[in-house]
């Protein structure tokens, strides 16, 4: 069975229901699945002046939070987060860089990577985010498999490096949220394949 652990973070719930429908895609393709989000790490007076972000942390208490042993169990990995200024949430990347012991030994190569993400506008900079995880994935010696257009989905949601949904149009619908499935179920097929075939 392929291990397929889904880590994110979310501020005000849209990542985190891209993360989900990842979570449902990867265990009808067969894997083992870990939802893990991570820490946050924002003062408390941020939070506070956003009721909806108040809102969804206290309805992810019960989401575990992602540790080292996550990735290191895991032979794929979805990360999602949300577009901060056209890159990855500095929560995210706070976790990512955390790695360092991982890939020191190693134990971060030949994982399949993919990434997901949210942002308000259209063109608000969801390609340079998750761009910007892919340098990582590089460095980490990953197997990055995006969804591209091999999917009927991936026509309609439109976006071939990775799931994501426009948060200004509110809540992700139903393409998104396909969309993060396929993804999902892509990148555990891969992982699947590849297991088979070492
Ligand atoms: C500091 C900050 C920077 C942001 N930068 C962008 C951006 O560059 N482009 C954009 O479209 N939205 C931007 N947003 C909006 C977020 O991407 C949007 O609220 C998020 O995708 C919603 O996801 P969430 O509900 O999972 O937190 C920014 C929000 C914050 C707080």
């Amino acid at each position: 069975m392929v291990n397929a652990t889904i880590i994110y973070y979310s501020a005000t719930g849209t990542v985190h229901a891209l993360a989900q429908a990842a979570a449902e895609g990867a265990e009808k393709a067969g894997a083992q699945v870990r939802l893990r989000k991570v820490a946050e790490t924002a003062q408390p007076e941020a939070i506070n002046a956003r009721p909806e972000w108040v809102q969804h942390l206290q309805d992810t208490a019960d989401v575990a939070e992602a540790h080292l042993d996550d990735l290191a169990w895991a032979d794929v990995v979805l990360f999602g987060t949300p577009t901060r200024f056209g890159n990855p949430a500095s929560q995210l990347r706070a976790f990512m860089e955390t790695m360092n012991v991982l890939w020191f030994q190693g134990k971060l190569a030949d994982k399949v990577y993919s990434a997901f993400t949210a942002s308000n506008t259209a063109h608000g900079g969801q390609e340079s985010t998750l761009l910007a995880l892919g340098n990582t994935f590089y460095h980490w010696g990953g197997i990055i498999v995006p969804p591209g257009y091999t999917d009927p989905i991936q026509f309609q949601s439109g976006n071939p490096y990775g799931a994501s949904h426009v948060a200004g149009d509110g809540p992700p619908g139903d393409v998104s949220l396909q969309a993060a499935r396929y993804q999902a179920q892509r990148a555990v097929e891969t992982a699947a394949a590849l297991r088979k075939g070492k």
